[in-house]
């Protein structure tokens, strides 16, 4: 099902016309629909029906109160990262006993903060935060529920960036020295191991990878019975693509279909964390041209959304669709970089776009629903864009548009 689609040559958002939130709202837009965030949330949900699972939505993908709001109305629980994005899930009211917390650098006072929150479980990246997490639980009487992040060595084969899973990676233990840490951690009195994660990397669209990730994560899984060890729960990570150009993304269901076989027989509950999969075409990005500027070698489209927006393009290079809100024009179609009005060369969010187009017309990126607002900066003092989420025919305002007056707050002069 389409979401985003064309209605007589005008690009809607489900039943509202992309051009008539671009006037009520102003430019640069982010627009989300909430009927694809709850069917991609219910396809993961879905597709690992037949075992004892939860799907816990990385909210750095897209941490509006909002959309984590929709899903965990749903039943979504969450991966979080960071104390921030703890605030942000309790914030939205989401479940804290459906939390894990990943992340290579976790802090005492965030280890103190989900501790009280009483989250699911702390997805344990080093041998120096088990130490840290145990000697913090400890002193509050507490015992944190642990998984260790394994570093399973695969190569998931996609951008350097967004890989996740190699030995070379800041990221996770080193599945060879698990063993030996599972075997510390059931000594610790601040402890409590439950389960085993791990997360390859982002963007996958060949399921090869993790299920090599998995073969091997669950052999540690049972080198760790045979000590006595036994886990409750297998987390198997994020990291489905989506289509931007022409890719062919694994659908949940095939990659439950691959991935489920293996786990039979076994009495572990699986859990998931999805980010850009749940969220990634659930959005859009609508911006105006601002000016055309063509000289002999180049024709350039200079939008009012820049890198600030959205930084994957120049950032991972990322090819991200970028149409015309209208389809119809009268305009000579031209070979375009579309770009922002930042100061830098490597502000552009497109390049090599044949398109007809002139000043005033609007443009939306698409999937730009993951890692978009996410990542936006305000450099060169440019306020964030506004959040708007559409729902059939009623479209709100999820994050206004940042002021001048938000930029500074908290800047001073000296007395
Ligand atoms: N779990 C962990 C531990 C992660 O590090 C990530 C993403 C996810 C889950 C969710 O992965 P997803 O399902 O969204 O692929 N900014 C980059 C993507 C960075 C991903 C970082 N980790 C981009 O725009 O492509």
């Amino acid at each position: 099902m389409e979401y985003f689609d064309y209605r007589d040559g005008e690009l809607f958002a489900e039943d509202v016309r992309a051009s008539e939130l671009a006037t009520r709202y102003g430019t640069p837009c982010y627009v989300y629909s909430r009927t694809a965030l709850e069917n991609r949330y219910r396809a993961f949900d879905e597709a690992l029906s037949p075992v004892p699972h939860q799907v816990c939505y990385a909210v750095k993908a897209n941490s509006n109160i909002a959309v984590l709001n929709v899903l965990a109305r749903l039943g979504s629980g969450f991966d979080i990262v960071s104390g921030g994005e703890l605030f942000r899930v309790l914030r939205a009211g989401g479940d804290p006993s459906k939390i894990v917390f990943s992340g290579v650098g976790k802090t005492a006072e965030e280890m103190r903060d989900a501790l009280n929150a009483n989250i699911y479980c702390f997805n344990v990246e080093s041998e120096s935060e088990l130490h840290r997490l145990n000697s913090v639980a400890h002193k509050r009487g507490q015992r944190a529920r642990i998984a260790l992040r394994v570093n399973p060595d695969v190569d998931a084969k996609t951008h350097p960036y967004i890989s996740t899973g190699l030995k070379n990676n800041k990221f996770g233990v080193d599945i060879a020295i698990a063993e030996r840490l599972y075997a510390e951690a059931a000594k610790m009195p601040g402890i409590e191991i439950i389960g085993v994660a791990s997360h390859i990397g982002s963007q996958l669209l060949d399921v090869q990878p993790l299920l090599d990730a998995m073969d091997r994560v669950l052999a540690l899984i049972d080198r760790l019975k045979a000590i006595g060890i036994n886990l409750q729960h297998i987390d198997v990570g994020g990291g489905l693509g989506v289509r931007y150009n022409d890719e062919q993304p694994l659908e949940p269901g095939t990659w439950a279909r691959a991935l489920l076989p293996k786990l039979s027989g076994r009495d572990l509950k699986v859990m998931t964390e999805p980010g850009r999969a749940i969220v990634g075409n659930a959005g859009l990005l609508i911006t105006r041209v601002e000016t055309i500027k063509c000289n002999n070698e180049k024709n350039f489209a200079v939008i009012d959304a820049a890198m600030n927006d959205l930084i994957r393009p120049t950032l991972y290079q990322a090819w991200m669709k970028i149409v015309r809100v209208n389809e119809k024009s009268s305009a000579e179609v031209k070979n375009y970089d579309i770009v922002g009005p930042v100061c830098e060369s490597g502000d552009w969010l497109g390049k090599d776009r044949e398109l007809a187009l002139e000043e005033g017309d609007l443009l939306a990126v698409r999937t730009a629903g993951a890692y978009g607002f996410t990542m936006a900066s305000n450099y060169n003092t440019r306020p964030r864009a506004v959040e708007v989420m559409v729902d059939g025919e009623r479209h709100t305002i999820i994050r206004a548009r940042e002021t001048l007056d938000d930029l500074v707050r908290g800047e001073a002069l000296l007395p």
